[in-house]
């Protein structure tokens, strides 16, 4: 069985293992519209996140990356039709020099056209090192990006915004919160909504009567045993009432 000897498959790389006992995870961002992706993450539990060297977002402009002097990084569609097509080369000289400083563990688009965001797959994504997003406009991006580049796609809804920026932003937050460490005890996610397959219970805080609307007494007991199956009852409740195509075979 003696081969050719085969191309080293790992390359000893320090900075990579360093990230991956650090947990701390990269999530390059590729936008024609970057400063619409200024304020999700400079606020609040990214904003922590980043401070804490968890997570570091990176957004870069597409018309960096642009065929000439105007900036143009669109093109009328081949066949006619109304609206813009993203063309490749920007996109090609983007995706592969961004690679050049690390392999990315997923090359993801933001598409209506893509498989629907949920929990399972914000659980995915946060165990990955590397992410590139690249956040389509107009009438999308030249399908040859998606055929040769892109590993995922992926949409947050059945509806239609006007770029991928949001649908970026709602992933990114989705994603950076599950890295260990970003959340503290009190924001933990293992208590979400969704994370074990059932809607987050009501919560209540101070004053217990509010204008004669009164918190359950059962909240008020002290008995952790007894609010928790009370909170147990109350997601499947609510799961039960609002989703039940959760519950599956449960
Ligand atoms: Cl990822 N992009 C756009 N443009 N619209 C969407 C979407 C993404 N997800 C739902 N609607």
């Amino acid at each position: 069985m003696c081969g050719p000897a085969k191309q080293a498959r790992f390359v000893f790389n320090p900075c990579a293992l360093l990230d991956i006992y650090l947990c701390r995870m990269k999530i390059d961002i590729i936008s024609v519209l970057p400063e619409l992706l200024e304020s999700p993450f400079s606020h609040s539990i990214m904003k922590r996140a980043q401070e804490k060297g968890l997570l570091e977002v990176r957004v870069h402009p597409l018309r960096k990356w642009a065929v000439n002097e105007y900036g143009q990084v669109d093109d009328y569609q081949f066949g006619g039709g109304a609206g813009m097509v993203m063309m490749p080369q920007p996109l090609a000289n983007a995706i592969e020099e961004l690679s050049k400083d690390k392999p990315f563990d997923e090359v993801i688009y933001l598409t209506p056209d893509g498989e629907c965001l949920n929990q399972q797959i914000a659980n995915q994504l946060s165990l990955k090192n590397n992410l590139l997003l690249i956040c389509g406009h107009y009438k999308g991006i030249d399908e040859r990006i998606r055929e040769h580049y892109v590993t995922r796609e992926i949409s947050i809804g059945d509806y239609v915004l006007s770029g991928g920026e949001l649908a970026a932003a709602v992933l990114v937050d989705a994603v950076g919160r599950l890295i260990p460490g970003v959340l503290n005890d009190e924001t933990s996610a293992l208590f979400d909504s969704f994370q074990d397959g059932l809607l987050a219970p009501p919560v209540y805080t101070r004053p217990a009567d509010f204008r004669g609307w009164k918190v359950p007494d059962i909240l008020l007991s002290g008995d952790p045993k007894k609010i928790d199956d009370w909170r147990h009852e109350q997601s499947l409740k609510r799961t039960q009432e609002r989703r039940p195509g959760l519950l599956g075979d449960q």
